[in-house]
């Protein structure tokens, strides 16, 4: 036995921003954006922070389980657009909600979310934690280049949470990663060390290699889902519902077709919020739960992708 998903929560920036109003300062048009992408609109930061939305979807998680902080016994937080190198989000949002608990992060791109439920499958097998928080919360816009068209309009901010409880709807989990960087990264500060070879101040912004991406996010994702449905005892076409990284709508109808899985049980949020990372799944699970239109006895998987390469999926029959 490990764990269920007991509760979800989510948190978007009020600001929402269209395609349209991108092409007021970029060479792009709403036409191209939907084609290429099926995004809309997204919610952009302006006084929130990946802190400030981080603890309001844990709220919004707690309140769902009935839980108080002090209940918890682990928070792991995902993210790569922290407000601070240090203190981990995990302590911040921590000592923002008042729990007495280990608190740690995990930066593993989009695929974030599912290396967090993995870390604590990990911690519920070793008899450690009753009640788990996970956290994924981004912003995006924050390391986003606005002056470049081609990923100014993928993405935006948000953050998703759930509250992990012993139990066993949990029936197969797998992460993986490839070593990878050069089709998405974003460099670091460089730094004022005297004794530092190169003086060039890197810029903060993503970078990606679109079309590489694409491959590798079809292929992974399909084969992914594949395996931890077999793990699970199911085949793909028995899934009720599958929750993946929304990073480009014809990556979902793509990989849905390699797998087998019909394109309706895809959930889609990213035509109203692009592309948030590792807070995409959370949150669009988050409204999958909130709609009502997942059951119990139903079979759910997760699955991500993004920059390392890194990977992760995994399967529940809800309860
Ligand atoms: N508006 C108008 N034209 C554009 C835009 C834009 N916003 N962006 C690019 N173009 C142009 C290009 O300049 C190019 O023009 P050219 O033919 O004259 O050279 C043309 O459109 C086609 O560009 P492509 O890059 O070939 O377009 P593509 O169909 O591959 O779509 C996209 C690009 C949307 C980025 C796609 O490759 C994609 O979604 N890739 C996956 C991205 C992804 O998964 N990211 C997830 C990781 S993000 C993360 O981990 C944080």
């Amino acid at each position: 036995m490990s764990f269920s998903i007991i509760a979800t929560g989510s948190a978007l920036p009020k600001k929402v921003v269209t395609n349209d109003d991108l092409a007021q300062f970029l060479d792009t048009s709403d036409e191209w954006i939907v084609t290429r992408t099926g995004i809309k609109t997204r919610h952009v930061a302006t006084d929130e922070t990946t802190s400030s939305l981080a603890v309001e979807a844990a709220k919004n998680a707690l309140d769902m389980a009935h839980l108080s902080p002090s209940d918890l016994d682990l928070i792991i937080c995902t993210t790569v657009t922290h407000d601070y190198i240090t203190p981990s989000l995990a302590c911040v949002v921590q000592g923002e909600l008042g729990a007495n608990c280990p608190a740690l992060d995990i930066n593993a791109a989009c695929s974030g979310f599912l290396y967090a439920l993995d870390v604590a499958d990990g911690y519920f097998a070793r008899g450690r934690v009753e009640k788990v928080l996970v956290v994924s919360s981004e912003l995006l816009t924050r390391i986003t280049d606005w002056r470049d068209r081609a990923t100014a309009v993928l993405f935006g901010d948000g953050a998703g949470a759930v509250v992990l409880g012993r139990g066993d709807a949990l029936r197969s989990i797998k992460i993986g990663a490839k070593g990878n960087p050069d089709p998405l990264y974003s460099p670091n500060v460089g730094g004022i060390s005297p004794w530092r070879a190169d003086k060039t101040e890197p810029e903060c912004f993503l970078h990606m290699n679109g079309q590489e991406v694409f491959k590798f996010a079809v292929s992974t994702v399909s084969a992914d889902l594949i395996d931890v449905a077999q793990e699970a005892g199911i085949d793909v076409s028995s899934l009720d519902h599958a929750v993946l990284h929304q990073a480009n709508l014809r990556i979902l109808d793509a990989a849905a077709r390699k797998c087998g899985l019909a394109p309706e049980k895809m959930e889609v949020i990213i035509d109203e919020t692009g592309n948030m990372s590792s807070a995409c799944i959370p949150i669009a699970l988050d409204r999958l739960v909130r709609s009502g239109r997942l059951h119990s006895g139903e079979w759910v998987a997760l699955a991500g992708f993004g920059g390392g390469y890194t990977s992760g999926a995994a399967c529940f029959k809800w309860d």
